[in-house]
Formats: structure tokens, C-alpha cells, sequence
């Protein structure tokens, strides 16, 4: 199967551009899976509630639904950021849709990072994965900052996922080193999809990093993108060759957790 992480700079506030670009990504990339940055519809550094209101919608929203529908339309699965509405409340959350999932999905960020505190709600979906049948293939969501902590990434992997996608709107630059350490520790695939450019509000500069990467479960690096520009970076993966975790005879770095040390 292919998985295709997209790179690119939203524009902040304009979900009827972003979504065109998310869309036309969908129909052309040919891959099974295809993961969007954190917050692709809408742009990143909205603050407090009143902002996140203006650019936050249902599951099944104006422009949420045209990339579930994109989605089915092209038989792939599409991973992808937005700003969730729920009643007051407001989530940094990804869509999980597409072929061979049912009801699409949301994942809603369960680390929230810096300003995003002041007009999100910290998310309630927890970590689940989904099993794409004509793939074989089991997928887990984390957004962005939830890679700080090894418990996303290990909850995820305990609950058999093959890929973990990331969509991500990075802006310090250690993730380089650890986001591969969160496949090998746990030997699953990890695809990273990351934001360019830069955006201003209330006086404060935040900039993006790009360098969307897929890794392999070993921690390899299969394909990476540049810092600057849009790009698409695309990989082949073999789900099945995640599930053994043994790494000799004699040791399994599953069966050999003591969580009753933890
Ligand atoms: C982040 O979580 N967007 C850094």
C-alpha cells in the first residue's frame, strides 16, 4: 500500500481555498492513504474562543464534508486536520474518512500546545485505531504535539496500529529526532504530514517547518520533504511486517513491558 503525506501552507482563515487544494491533492495523488497537516482547512494560530469559533465546524460541515466526499469519490483514505465544533465546544481534530471506513472518524488532540489552550478544548476522543480491510492495514491518529508524549504513539501501537499518521503544524524543531524514535520503539510505520510558512496574529510570529517525513518501523526514514514549499512525499508500506515484535528468540518488546513496574 502507499501512503502520501501532503505538505503545504494553508491560508490562514480561508477554509474555501484550503479545502479546493486539499481537494484537487485528493483526486490527483495516487496513494491509498493521504495525510494533511494539523488544522489544513482553516490555518493554525487562531486565538481564543471567538476565532477558533469562526473557523471551527461539525464533523460533517460545509468544507469538512467536501473532503469526506473527496475522499469516498477517489476510494482512498484521507486523514486530514480541522477545527471541530461540537456545541461550545471547540477540538483540533482530524477526520479519518474515505474507502472501507464506514462512519467517518474524528480524532481529537489530546495535548494541546501553547495558545491553542486558549481557544480549544482539550480532546475527549482519546487514541483508537481503524482497520482498513482492503489495505490490511490499522490506522492510529495523533496530532502534532501529541508526539512529546511517548503514551500516544504506545497507545496507539498497543491497539495493533500498523501506521501512525501525524498531521502536524511543527514549529520547534526536536521532533526530528524523536518522531522516528516513536516508530522504532514501538515498530510501527509513522507518517508525518507538516505545514510550511509562517503566520502573525496579536503580534506574534509562529513559523512552520515542514520536512513531512514517512518513517519505517526500524525508524528509517522512507521519504522526506523540504523545509520550505509544497511537496508530497509518498511510500511503500507493508503493514503485516509490523506485527511480529519479537527482536530475538527470547524478546518481544510488547510481551516484555512490566506494567506492573510502570
Ligand atoms: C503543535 O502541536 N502544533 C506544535
Amino acid at each position: 500500500m502507499r501512503v502520501a503525506c501532503v505538505q503545504f501552507a494553508p491560508v490562514f482563515g480561508n477554509l474555501d481555498a484550503n479545502t479546493e487544494i486539499i481537494v484537487n491533492h485528493i483526486d490527483q495523488i495516487d496513494a491509498d492513504v493521504i495525510v494533511f497537516p494539523e488544522l489544513a482547512t482553516s490555518g493554525y494560530f487562531h486565538l481564543g474562543h471567538d476565532e477558533v469559533t469562526r473557523i471551527a465546524e461539525p464533523l460533517a460541515g460545509p468544507t469538512t464534508q467536501r473532503v469526506i466526499d473527496a475522499a469516498t469519490r477517489s476510494g482512498k483514505v484521507v486523514v486530514c486536520g480541522f477545527a471541530e465544533r461540537d456545541g461550545e465546544m471547540m477540538y483540533n481534530a482530524a477526520l479519518i474518512a474515505g474507502k472501507g471506513i464506514a462512519q467517518p472518524r474524528v480524532y481529537r488532540k489530546t495535548h494541546l500546545f501553547y495558545k491553542e489552550t486558549l481557544g480549544f478544548t482539550p480532546g475527549n476522543s482519546g487514541f483508537f485505531t481503524v482497520y482498513i480491510e482492503h489495505l490490511d492495514c490499522t490506522i492510529g491518529t495523533m496530532i502534532c504535539y501529541d508526539w512529546r508524549f511517548p503514551e500516544s504513539a504506545r497507545a496507539l501501537a498497543l491497539q495493533g496500529a500498523d501506521l501512525i499518521v501525524c498531521p502536524s503544524n511543527l514549529v520547534t524543531h526536536i521532533w526530528r529526532m524523536a518522531m522516528p524514535v516513536r516508530a522504532f520503539e514501538n515498530k510501527v510505520y509513522l507518517a508525518v504530514a507538516n505545514r510550511t510558512g509562517a503566520e502573525h496574529n496579536a503580534g506574534e510570529d509562529v513559523a512552520f517547518n515542514g520536512q513531512s517525513a514517512i518513517y519505517g518501523y526500524n525508524g528509517s526514514v522512507l521519504a522526506d520533504a523540504p523545509a520550505e514549499g509544497d511537496a508530497i512525499v509518498i511510500a511503500e508500506l507493508h503493514p503485516e511486517q509490523t506485527r511480529d515484535k519479537a527482536f530475538n528468540s527470547i524478546n518481544d518488546i510488547f510481551k516484555d513491558r512490566r506494567e506492573d513496574m510502570y
